[in-house]
């Protein structure tokens, strides 16, 4: 096992410097993906582990990250699930035929990660055997609001509106659909577990659509299941945005990490989550698109708000944009390391 600073900030212990780590640690920003990406597509990427590892590690040599992110898309177990989809250059995801009637719902396959997904924990074994634990491996899956907006919007959406109608209209249709990506959701994290990752995250980038009450009553009790299926054979990390409203609910809902983005201050989102938990954040990822010296007084600000306190992990609210300069994302993990090692009693 490896004993790094990002696993012991996940679990509230000291460490010799603040970890970090970014959601799209690979991607458009860095040239050699961008190389790779002009022979295969996103989705063929995924699908071929010595690809898949080859992405993962790319950053890895170019980056003072403290965690390496495994190389693959939220989407991928919808295929599996009966709802093929492609990526559309300039458009994001597309689902083919998008939930649109609790009927679809009940059509929705079940599936055994441990074959439909094989690649992907062949991946996991290939990129562990690379690592050699210099930094550990982030598994990942998709939360079951989040995936159920790709499944019914059938792509990105800014309202939400087919989800909330679906889930408003037919709430038991709505709760078995979050129950089988629950229980999807848990047999993938557990296979990923078993494949050789050092931690997990559960992405639920657009529950923040959500108040406190409908996030009580639609969408908790399916990423509680997630958590408690899961246990604590490794950290596990919670990942929201657009989320201050509701930052207690995350918490109750499990994650020993929960993730903050740029909206609240994090002190102020500590306190909602509870100092008995780990925090993730939360820098506006827009920063590194320049001036460094704003990007690194705002960061100045976050290591203070922490204030030295055990149990974060440095974070950007969102994933890295395409046009950032790499240098920027360099320049920012060092800066990390070198204040927070100055700060630490
Ligand atoms: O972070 C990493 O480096 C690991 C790999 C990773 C990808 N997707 C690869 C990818 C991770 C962790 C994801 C998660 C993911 N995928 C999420 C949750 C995180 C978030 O962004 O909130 C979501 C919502 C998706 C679905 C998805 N995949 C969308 C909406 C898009 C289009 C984004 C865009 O800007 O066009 C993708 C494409 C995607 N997945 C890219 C990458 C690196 C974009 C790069 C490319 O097209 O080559």
């Amino acid at each position: 096992m490896i004993n790094s600073r990002f696993l012991k900030a996940c679990r509230q212990e000291p460490v010799d410097a603040t970890p970090i780590w970014f959601m799209r640690q690979a991607g458009r920003y860095m040239p050699e993906y961008r190389a790779l990406r002009e022979q295969y597509s996103l989705l063929d990427i995924c699908r071929t582990p010595d690809l898949a590892t080859e992405v993962t590690l790319q950053p890895i040599r170019r980056l003072e990250v403290d965690a390496a992110i495994l190389f693959s898309d939220l989407l991928l177990p919808l295929e599996p699930m009966g709802l093929p989809f492609d990526f559309i250059k300039g458009e994001g995801p597309q689902i083919e035929r998008p939930i649109e009637s609790p009927a679809d719902i009940d059509r929705l396959r079940t599936f055994e990660p441990r074959t439909a997904l094989a690649h992907v924990l062949e991946a996991i074994g290939l990129i562990q055997q690379e690592l050699a634990g210099r930094v550990p491996l982030i598994g990942f899956v998709g939360a079951p609001f989040t995936l159920a907006s790709y499944a019914i919007e059938g792509g990105h959406s800014n309202n939400f509106a087919r989800t909330k109608s679906l889930m408003y209209g037919h709430p038991e249709a709505w709760h078995r659909l979050c129950a089988r990506l629950a229980s999807m959701a848990a047999d993938y994290l557990t296979a990923q577990i078993d494949a050789g990752v050092d931690a997990v995250q559960v992405f639920d980038s657009w529950v923040g659509a959500l108040g406190a009450a409908d996030y009580r009553e639609f969408v908790m009790p399916h990423t509680q299941h997630i958590f408690q299926a899961i246990g604590d054979r490794v950290p596990t990390l919670h990942f929201g945005t657009g989320t201050s409203a509701i930052l207690a609910e995350l918490r109750e809902a499990g994650g020993d990490v929960i993730g903050v983005d740029w909206r609240v201050p994090l002190d102020e989102a500590w306190q909602r989550v509870g100092h008995d938990r780990a925090v993730q954040g939360n820098l506006d990822p827009t920063l590194l698109l320049g001036p460094p010296q704003r990007m690194f007084s705002r960061t100045d600000d976050i290591l203070a708000r922490v204030a030295g306190r055990a149990g974060h992990v440095f974070n950007l609210g969102h994933g890295i944009l395409p046009s950032t300069p790499v240098e920027h994302v360099q320049m920012l993990a060092q800066y990390v390391h070198s204040a927070s090692s100055r700060q630490t009693p």
